[in-house]
């Protein structure tokens, strides 16, 4: 590669990580570095058990999109879902984007430049779709959140809900979503507080999609939450 066209290419990486929509404080995670020494010993070891499980799920991943040769995975080579549940600033973000950008690592390098991750706050989607129905010059991200190889849905649950109207909509859209990623094989990477808050916040259809058959990985037996407790 001569210079320009790693110049060229190193845009091109910047491009793909703006696109994917990784909040910019986790632009460096990755399962590498992910932390579990600091802190208090017992938060550390639900960090080291989350962390393994997080690595399981991530080789399996790897393995299909190797086997394959192909970002978007066929239904032969399933990966599961994968839930992160955990309290309140127990990482929970930070250990899925660790596995959005390694996914992202993983595609560049095996597959070359056609890489579509994505990284969705649930609320932040659900406005943007509300958006782009109610304005025609707003692209719609459903399209996106349909078809990107793998999609990370943050903080599913926190999605305000009470005015009926919403609930129906929300549900509408994440049904649509979750169905087309299951029926084509894609993963989702799901973060939530917990099953109660998620039961009351998702439609059974919807919660059956996203995490029925799903891994599932908790960020904190024990731990504090990690913002307040320095
Ligand atoms: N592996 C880690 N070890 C220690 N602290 C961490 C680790 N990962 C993230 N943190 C810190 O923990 C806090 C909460 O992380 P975050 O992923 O946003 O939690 P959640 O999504 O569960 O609310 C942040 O302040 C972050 O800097
Ligand atoms: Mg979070």
């Amino acid at each position: 590669m001569n210079e320009l066209q790693q110049g060229q290419r190193r845009r091109e990486i910047e491009r793909q990580k703006r696109a994917s929509r990784i909040p910019p404080q986790f632009s460096k995670a990755s399962l590498q570095t992910y932390d579990t020494t600091s802190g208090e010993a017992k938060s550390a070891e639900d960090r080291a058990v989350a962390l393994a499980r997080a690595n399981n799920w991530f080789n399996a991943y790897k393995q299909a999109v190797v086997d394959n040769e192909r970002i978007v995975l066929n239904a032969e080579a399933t990966v599961p879902n994968l839930a992160i549940s955990g309290l309140v600033g127990t990482t929970k973000s930070t250990l899925a984007a660790c596995l959005l950008n390694d996914a992202l690592e993983l595609m560049r390098t095996r597959l070359g430049d056609d890489i579509s991750v994505r990284w969705w706050g649930v609320n932040d989607l659900l406005h943007a779709i509300g958006a782009a129905i109610r304005d025609d010059e707003r692209e719609d991200p459903e399209p996106d959140a349909c078809a990107a190889s793998l999609l990370v849905l943050d903080d599913i649950g926190r999605h305000r809900t009470g005015a009926k109207s919403e609930d129906t909509f929300a549900t509408a859209h994440l049904y649509d979503i979750s169905n087309a990623r299951l029926e084509a094989g894609l993963p989702t990477i799901i973060t939530y507080n917990g099953i109660a808050e998620l039961n009351r916040a998702l439609d059974k259809s919807v919660k059956s999609r996203l995490i029925g058959t799903a891994t599932l990985v908790e960020t904190a037996k024990d731990m504090k939450d990690l913002r307040t407790s320095r």
